[in-house]
C-alpha cells in the first residue's frame, strides 16, 4: 500500500528521509483519473529509481475560467488501487497547493468556474486567479516564453504558465531525482525539459511514449466524455496522423500537403480543428519540409471535448 500524503511539509519530509539514506526517487505528476497511459509512466518510473512517488492534483492554475476544470473527472479510490498494484511508494494528493496559510495570502482560494477569462489588467487569468478575485493568493509564475506560445498556447494562453509553475512547485516539494512525462502532451514535455535546464532544477526528465487504445486513439482522461459516436469519429485523429507520417516518409509530401491531408480527414469525420502543425522536435518551430526530426501535432474538438495528439517523424 502506498503512503498517502496530503501535506506538502510531510511530503518533503518523506522524500528527504529516504534521500538521506541514499535512495533515488522517481516522480510522476498527474491530475488523477488514471488510465493505462499514466500507468505506463509509473512503470517506467519504477524501473528508473528505488522509490516511486505519484502526485494527484487537479491544478486550477492551468485552467482558464471558460475551461473544463469543474468537469474534470476524478476517482481517488480507484487511482489508489491502481497505484498500489504497481508498488508505488507514496501518493501525494494535496487539497490546495496555493494555500500558504497565515500571512501567506488567502487560505480559502477555491477553484471554480467564473465567467470571463480576462482579468482587470486585461491579461488572461486562470481559475485560480478568478476564484481569488484579485489573484492575491499567488503571484509568481514560471514562463517558458517561446515554447509556450505556439500550438496549445494559442488557444490556451494561461495553460503552460500554470503547468510550468505547478511542476516547479511539485519539484520543490517532492525533490525527485527523475521525473517522467508523457509525449502525449508533447509541448508540455518540451517545456518542462526547457524549464529544468534554464532554472537548473536537479532533476532528470524522461519522455515516455504515447499509450493508445487498441484502435489507435491516444488514451486521455477526457475520452470518457466522448459519446460513442464522437469516440468513433475521434479515431480520425490517429488515422490521419498515420497517413501523414507515411506520406512524409514515402511520398516526399510538403508540410503544407501533410497539414491539408490531416485537416481534411479530421474535418470530414466531424471534428473541429484547433490546429495542425508540423514543428521541429525540440524547438517546436514550424518547418516547411521534413529533413530533420519533426513532429506533427494536432488539437481538435469532438463535441464538447478537445483532444490532442501527435506523431514524431524521423526521416
Ligand atoms: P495528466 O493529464 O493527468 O497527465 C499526467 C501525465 O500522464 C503527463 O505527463 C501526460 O503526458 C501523461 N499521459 C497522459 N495520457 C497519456 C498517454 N496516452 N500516453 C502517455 N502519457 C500520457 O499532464 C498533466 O496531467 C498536468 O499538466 C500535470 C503535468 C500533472 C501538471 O498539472
Amino acid at each position: 500500500e502506498p503512503e498517502v500524503i496530503r501535506d506538502k511539509t510531510a511530503m518533503r519530509r518523506w522524500s528527504r528521509s529516504y534521500r538521506s539514506k541514499g535512495k533515488t526517487l522517481a516522480f510522476v505528476p498527474t491530475m488523477g483519473f488514471l488510465h493505462e497511459g499514466h500507468l505506463a509512466l509509473v512503470r517506467a518510473a519504477g524501473a528508473l529509481a528505488d522509490l516511486t512517488v505519484v502526485s494527484i492534483y487537479v491544478n486550477p492554475g492551468q485552467f482558464a475560467p471558460s475551461e473544463d476544470l469543474d468537469a474534470y473527472p476524478a476517482d481517488l479510490r480507484g487511482d489508489l488501487h491502481k497505484l498500489a498494484d504497481l508498488g508505488v511508494h507514496a501518493v501525494f494528493c494535496p487539497t490546495n497547493l496555493y494555500d500558504y496559510g497565515e500571512g501567506g495570502g488567502r487560505g480559502d482560494v477555491q477553484a471554480r468556474r467564473t465567467e470571463g477569462a480576462i482579468g482587470s489588467s486585461g491579461s488572461p487569468v486562470s481559475c485560480l486567479e478568478a476564484a481569488a478575485g484579485d489573484g492575491s493568493g499567488h503571484e509568481t509564475w514560471v514562463r517558458v516564453e517561446k515554447l509556450e506560445r505556439g500550438l496549445c498556447g494559442m488557444s490556451r494562453p494561461v495553460f503552460f504558465r500554470g503547468v510550468a509553475t505547478i511542476v516547479a512547485k511539485l519539484f520543490n516539494i517532492v525533490e525527485p531525482d527523475i521525473a517522467v512525462f508523457g509525449k502525449k502532451d508533447y509541448q508540455q514535455w518540451r517545456i518542462i525539459c526547457r524549464m529544468v535546464r534554464d532554472l537548473d532544477f536537479a532533476v532528470k526528465i524522461i519522455g515516455s511514449e504515447i499509450v493508445r487504445e487498441s484502435d489507435g486513439l491516444a488514451m486521455s482522461s477526457r475520452n470518457v466524455r466522448l459519446s460513442p459516436e464522437e469516440r468513433e469519429k475521434a479515431l480520425s485523429i490517429y488515422n490521419s496522423l498515420s497517413k501523414a507520417k507515411y506520406a512524409a516518409l514515402h511520398e516526399q509530401s510538403t508540410c503544407q500537403e501533410l497539414r491539408s491531408l490531416v485537416i481534411q480527414l479530421v474535418t470530414e469525420a466531424g471534428g473541429r480543428i484547433d490546429y495542425v502543425e508540423i514543428v521541429e522536435q525540440e524547438s517546436l518551430i514550424p518547418v516547411e519540409e521534413i529533413n530533420s526530426p519533426a513532429v506533427i501535432c494536432i488539437a481538435a474538438w469532438f463535441g464538447a471535448v478537445r483532444l490532442i495528439d501527435n506523431m514524431e517523424i524521423n526521416p
